[in-house]
């Protein structure tokens, strides 16, 4: 089955947070997610881009219940403040971890990690666990919650370099994009194990968007920009890049560990599907090693 925007059923008495939802793919899921009558928690990291976010969607979706959450995946504490927030809902049905960033000159978020790794996936690590429990309370009512982790064709070359995590040796701002994709995939399925082996009613799916014009080039050299006018005529709109995004969050065809993306000239475009990884990716070894990495790092445990 090949899954749009229309295809999104009746969502109400559900909640979803979905990370970055300010702009490009994250906020034209919340937008759908809304007009299918869900709750959504916009968690951004800028209350005046959320606060514009939201009234956009307002405008279009009579009745939108949204709520703002602060988040910088860049800061567990802000994180951890986000995840605070959240458990005090009512429930939370569906997380969509889908911000991150592309390609920036080196930095470190505000605990010292290299920026991609740190906010792409070590972000969503921590965010992902501190809401395992809500998670898993409120899909008991709902027939399962889910987890989902946005990836990317990007992932395919990626590698995880263990050795220098932290970028001390050497940076190269492509590689680590790669290898922050490749960590989202590789914890998404890691994830849905360690669910699956608990008993767990949570599942957990993965996505990409193919290639969709959002602000994610805003790093990128401007030269390459000059190519954005094509990527608009060829590839997603932000529209349609967040089909997958939304077909892993409410489709009842996805099971744990798919992981879905576009149908169309190399996933890059088109309706969504569910669609296959590298298998470094479904790597059990690597999984578990970077999940111990990740605890490690960021003090958060998931506690499965
Ligand atoms: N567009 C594509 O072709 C493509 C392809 C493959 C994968 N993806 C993935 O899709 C996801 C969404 O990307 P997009 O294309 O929609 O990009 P985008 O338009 O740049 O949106 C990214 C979102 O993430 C937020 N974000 C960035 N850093 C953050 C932080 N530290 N804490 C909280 N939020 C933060 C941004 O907030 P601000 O506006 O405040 O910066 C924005 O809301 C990303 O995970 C990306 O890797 C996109």
């Amino acid at each position: 089955m090949k899954f749009t925007a229309d295809d999104v059923a009746d969502q109400s008495g559900k909640t979803f947070l979905v990370t970055g939802a300010n702009t490009g793919l994250g906020f034209e899921a919340a937008k759908v997610l809304a007009s299918g009558g869900g709750r959504v928690l916009l968690g951004c990291r800028s209350e005046e881009k959320a606060t514009e976010a939201m009234d956009k969607i307002a405008s279009d979706v009579d009745g939108a219940d949204l709520r703002f959450i602060p988040l910088d995946q860049g800061d567990l504490a802000s994180v951890e403040a986000a995840a605070r927030l959240v458990r005090g809902e009512d429930r939370l049905d569906v997380l969509v971890n889908n911000a991150g960033i592309m390609m920036p000159p080196l930095q470190y978020t505000t605990d010292g990690f290299e920026s991609q790794f740190g906010v792409n996936h070590l972000g969503t690590f921590a965010l992902t666990s501190h809401l395992l429990a809500k998670l898993a309370e409120s899909g008991e009512a709902h027939g399962g919650a889910r987890v989902v982790v946005t990836s990317s064709i990007a992932h395919k070359p990626g590698k995880i370099d263990f050795d220098d995590l932290g970028a001390e040796e050497s940076y190269d701002a492509q590689a680590r994009y790669q290898q922050s994709k490749l960590a989202n995939l590789l914890h998404m399925y890691e994830l849905d194990r360690r669910l699956r082996a608990a008993g767990s009613s949570i599942i957990s799916v993965g996505c990409h968007p193919g290639i969709a014009s959002t602000e994610l080039g805003r790093h990128m050299p401007k030269i390459l920009t000059l190519a954005m006018p094509l990527v608009k005529l060829v590839f997603n709109s932000p529209a349609q890049g967040a089909w997958p995004t939304l077909m892993a969050a409410v489709s009842d065809e996805v099971e744990g560990g798919d992981y879905t993306g576009p149908s169309r000239f190399g996933e890059t475009s088109g309706k969504a599907e569910k669609v296959e990884s590298t298998s470094r990716a479904r790597d059990e070894e690597l999984a578990a090693r970077l999940w111990d990495v990740s605890i490690e790092m960021t003090g958060v445990d998931p506690g499965i």
